[in-house]
């Protein structure tokens, strides 16, 4: 049975992938960011030589895009510098690296589907400190696969549909934007394309997409998450990060919203 690292467990991809992991003939060994801080490079190397992995699942990183704006350095440090260290350590322990990364590379002024060779142009800083990191990976080379997704969302940790409930469960009245559109995926549907590709040893090596199949707005989202609650358009400030207004990912497998 394969054993498999997943970093960054509490996030929400990897609460989803602990929500699956029954499911799956894999031996599945979580940390979060107490139990291996991926930016203390001595903790990464103890645990990959105390302990033996065939899979490492990077899902650790920094993910608030408009933080990312004023928190430039950290944000480098572990979607960028750190990553770089995961790969050398997978490398040199013969260890398949699966490291997430996102939609927001590309800067969304192509008028068709993004597939995996496009050329990135991130336009804010999260972005380009993701990119950064799947350069690294592509660097060090090894055994990796790289794979970019868009808007997840589900029932665990903090993303869209959460804070929304909470909102809801506030007492507020829902107010979304509907600047920009993509595909919103399930993080239990990565989840489960993860661990699949990984128990059949059928995820794509090297770069690929994973997505919903389906191109709407965040209000739109909205709507379908919550179709018994009234859901406006939201018309106030933008945020500061600039997000791309439209890019969809050219699956290599689809998911339902
Ligand atoms: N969410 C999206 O819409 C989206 C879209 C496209 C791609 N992605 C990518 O998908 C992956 C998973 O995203 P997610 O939604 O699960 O994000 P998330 O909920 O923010 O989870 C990331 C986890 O990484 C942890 N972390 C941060 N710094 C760490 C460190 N130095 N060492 C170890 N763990 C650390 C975070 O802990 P703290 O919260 O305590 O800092 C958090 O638990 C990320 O690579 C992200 O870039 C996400």
């Amino acid at each position: 049975m394969k054993r498999v690292l997943v970093t960054g467990a509490n996030g929400q991809l990897g609460l989803a992938l602990q929500g699956a992991a029954k499911d799956f003939p894999l031996d599945l060994v979580f940390m979060d960011k107490n139990t291996l801080n991926i930016t203390n490079a001595n903790a990464v190397k103890e645990v990959f030589s105390t302990q033996s992995f065939d899979v490492c699942v990077n899902t650790a990183a920094y993910t608030d895009v408009d933080g990312a704006e004023s928190n430039k350095e950290l944000a480098y440090a572990i979607n960028g510098m750190t990553v770089e260290t995961l790969a050398k350590t997978c490398k040199q322990t013969g260890c398949w690296l699966i490291h997430i990364s996102t939609d927001y590379v590309f800067d969304g002024t192509l008028d068709r589907s993004y597939t995996p060779p496009d050329t990135p142009n991130p336009l804010n800083v999260y972005g380009a400190s993701k990119l950064a990191g799947e350069q690294a990976i592509q660097a060090v080379g090894g055994n990796y696969s790289v794979v970019r997704t868009s808007w997840l969302y589900s029932q665990y940790g903090n993303n869209f549909y959460t804070k929304l409930q909470a909102q809801l469960d506030a007492g507020k009245t829902l107010q979304v934007t509907a600047d920009q559109e993509g595909c919103p995926t399930r993080a239990e549907d990565l989840a489960a394309h993860l661990l699949t590709g990984i128990a059949n040893q059928q995820l794509a090596k090297g770069i690929s997409h994973y997505c919903g199949g389906e191109v709407m707005t965040w209000l739109d989202l909205a709507r379908r998450l919550f179709p018994n609650q009234k859901v406006s358009e939201w018309s106030g400030a933008s945020s500061l990060a600039i997000r791309p207004k439209k890019v969809v990912l050219k699956n290599n497998n689809s998911s339902t919203v």
